[in-house]
């Protein structure tokens, strides 16, 4: 029996997230859903889960059941359950997100991990807001506790990537589902790198994307992770629950837009999962080509990115190809990585050069 591939989808009870989870599911990926407990959130979710593992067995059992002359036993062979997980993780708690993501690694064992994606968020009009790591709120759910994710879950990520059963033969993939290619540079990153001192809506906005970017591209190029794909999307306009924290002055007009003009969470997430299923049919490793205008490597074009084969990839609303900003620097780079190994360490996870 062949073991299905994995999926660790962060915000998975509600919206994109969920939506996302779902599509994986009935792609036959073994969903390992991750967000906040509470009463009967596990049954919940992972009944959700099991139905849209259903939709595709069902289908696949009916294709397989197309019964023959003579066969008197029309009904569809048994398919044993996928065994979803719900892993309760509450991500302003940097401590949970650390304990969160060890466990699924140490509990993978040998296994691995095929695809992380991270969609937790807020959308809310407060100041800095700290939590109980002393940092602000919307810029954990958005960035600090993406990163420690996305670092913490790497052994399990590698350990797919060097796997030789070719379960994902375009690599694992790694994807935060934030603002990649729509967001500006945060500018004040050397002076108020953790927005302790100017925060508003857009420099918070900014800061989580502009980060992201860094980040993601800074562990895409580094060796032992080579064979992983890392990626920043961008969602677009979705009808989802986002804005509820907001205060009914401005989530109403939001719902009505939302209605007319969103996407539905399906739409965009059949975008979303694009490179996933990309990577999990394709024989190239690295087969998403990082986008271009990055900090490159040596021989590489730093303006065009020709020539590069590492770093992160940005992806639109649709799943095109998007740009990073004009202040993707390998300047900005190291202290954006020096300030999120800052943040992480007083939290007890310590990223490694
Ligand atoms: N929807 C849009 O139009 C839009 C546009 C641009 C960008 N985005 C971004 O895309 C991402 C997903 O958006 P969405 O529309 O799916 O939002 P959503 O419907 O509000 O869902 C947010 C998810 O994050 C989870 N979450 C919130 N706080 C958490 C915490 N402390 N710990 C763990 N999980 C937590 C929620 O869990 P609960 O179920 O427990 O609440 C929920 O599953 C967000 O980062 C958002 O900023 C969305």
């Amino acid at each position: 029996m062949t073991r299905p591939r994995t999926a660790v989808v962060v915000g998975a009870t509600n919206g994109i997230g969920k939506a996302i989870s779902c599509h994986l599911a009935r792609e036959g990926y073994q969903v390992i859903a991750v967000g906040r407990g509470g009463e009967g959130r596990r049954d919940e979710v992972l009944s959700f889960l099991e139905k849209c593992s259903a939709e595709s067995k069902t289908a696949a059992a009916a294709a397989a059941a197309i019964p023959t002359s003579g066969d008197d036993d029309p009904s569809p062979p048994s398919i044993p359950p996928i065994g979803h997980e719900f892993r309760p993780c509450d991500a302003f708690d940097l401590s949970q997100v650390k304990t969160c993501a060890s466990d699924i690694v140490r509990d993978r064992g040998g296994g691995g991990i095929d695809a992380l994606v991270m969609t937790q968020g807020m959308a809310t009009v407060q100041s800095f807001t700290p939590t109980v790591d002393g940092n602000d709120m919307k810029l954990t759910l958005h960035y600090w506790s993406r990163a420690a994710f996305a670092y913490c879950l790497l052994p399990a990520m590698r350990r797919r990537s060097s796997s030789i059963c070719g379960i994902m033969p375009g690599g694992p993939v790694i994807m935060s589902v934030l603002s990649g290619g729509v967001h500006s540079p945060y500018v004040k990153y050397r002076t108020d790198p953790e927005l302790r001192n100017n925060y508003t809506i857009v420099n918070a906005a900014n800061l989580a994307g502009y980060y992201t970017d860094l980040f993601l591209d800074r562990l895409a190029s580094t060796p032992p992770n080579s064979g992983i794909n890392f990626v920043h999307a961008a969602p677009g306009f979705v009808n989802t629950n986002w804005g509820t924290e907001m205060p009914c002055y401005i989530r109403g007009p939001i719902r009505i837009l939302q209605r007319f003009v969103g996407k539905s969470p399906s739409e965009c997430a059949g975008f979303m999962v694009g490179p996933i299923l990309r990577c999990g049919s394709s024989t190239d490793i690295g087969l998403i080509m990082p986008s271009s205008g990055g900090v490159g490597e040596s021989g590489v074009d730093a303006n065009t990115g020709a020539g590069r084969n590492r770093g992160v990839y940005i992806m639109n609303e649709d799943g095109t190809s998007g740009k990073l900003t004009k202040g993707h620097t390998p300047e900005a780079m190291e202290d954006v990585w020096r300030t999120t190994k800052d943040v992480l360490g007083r939290s007890g996870i310590q990223l490694e050069d």
